[in-house]
């Protein structure tokens, strides 16, 4: 009792014993992470951005969609049963910034690749009302309209490069023609599929005159989840299902 009133008359001493306290629960939690190696554990099937869906990803970001959607599926059961195999770190070891979010007022987008065809997606970001009466979300009309600015394509590539995404300079150089390529499935996509496997190709918003902004968008949404094959998890990775 005696020996704890130092520290209850005077506020310095609590504030540098709190200090002392915490960062020692914070060490405990926090150093192990950078000696552990599986912190983030490896997975099959994780490649980086194709640059067209980078472009999207940048559009996710500058409209704001992580506002309203979260891309983080928590390991609890109600979130596993509606939305499929819980995220995973390595999921989102290519994201500089990621976009889990912390607020879901739509529903998780993390495994939304492949749920809508292209058709719905065009449909519901030009108008969500048109396809839910009673959503919430505001509509993008705009992004058809824009054509997708992509040439600086290459520097994107480079800074994500410069934080850790391990594009090769092969990739670089052949960024634009890349974007180009995932929207025309006339094209000689082959480059492109071993640069970036599983990469979907075709005109995404239905108007194949224009590389839109929306095309970008779409290609971006159609991946996502898509990569890493959950079925060959059940074996040996951990419980996921
Ligand atoms: C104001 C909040 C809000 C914003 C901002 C918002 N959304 Fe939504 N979103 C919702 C709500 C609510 C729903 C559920 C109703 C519906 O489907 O429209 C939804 C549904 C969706 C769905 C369907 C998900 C599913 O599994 O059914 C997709 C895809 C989607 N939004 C994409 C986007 C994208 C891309 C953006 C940014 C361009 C965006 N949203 C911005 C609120 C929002």
């Amino acid at each position: 009792m005696i020996k704890h009133e130092i520290f209850e008359k005077n506020s310095i001493v609590l504030l540098i014993g709190i200090l002392i306290v915490v960062s020692i629960g914070g060490l405990i939690e926090i150093a192990p992470l950078f000696y552990l190696e599986s912190t983030i554990e490896k997975v099959k099937g994780m490649r980086p951005y194709s640059p067209l869906e980078l472009a999207g990803r940048n559009i996710y970001i500058r409209e704001g969609c992580t506002s309203c959607h979260s891309q983080m599926i928590r390991s609890l059961r109600d979130e596993v049963e509606r939305y499929g195999p819980y995220s995973l770190a390595a999921e989102s070891m290519y994201d500089h910034p990621f976009v889990w979010g912390s607020k879901r007022t739509g529903p998780d987008l993390a495994r939304v690749g492949g749920k809508y065809s292209d058709e719905w997606h065009t449909e519901h970001l030009l108008n969500p009302r048109g396809i839910v009466p009673e959503s919430i979300m505001p509509g993008y009309p705009f992004l058809l309209e824009t054509p997708l600015r992509y040439k600086d394509m290459k520097d994107h590539l480079i800074s994500n490069r410069m934080v850790g995404v391990p594009y090769t300079d092969e990739m670089i150089e052949t960024a634009i023609e890349d974007v180009r390529a995932q929207v025309d499935p006339d094209a000689d996509t082959d480059g492109l599929l071993t640069r970036y496997p599983k990469a979907q190709v075709r005109d995404f918003d239905g108007n194949p005159a224009v590389l839109s902004e929306m095309d970008a968008l779409i290609a971006y949404l159609q991946m996502l989840g898509t990569l890493v094959d959950f079925s060959a998890y059940k074996a040996d990775g951990p419980n996921l299902r």
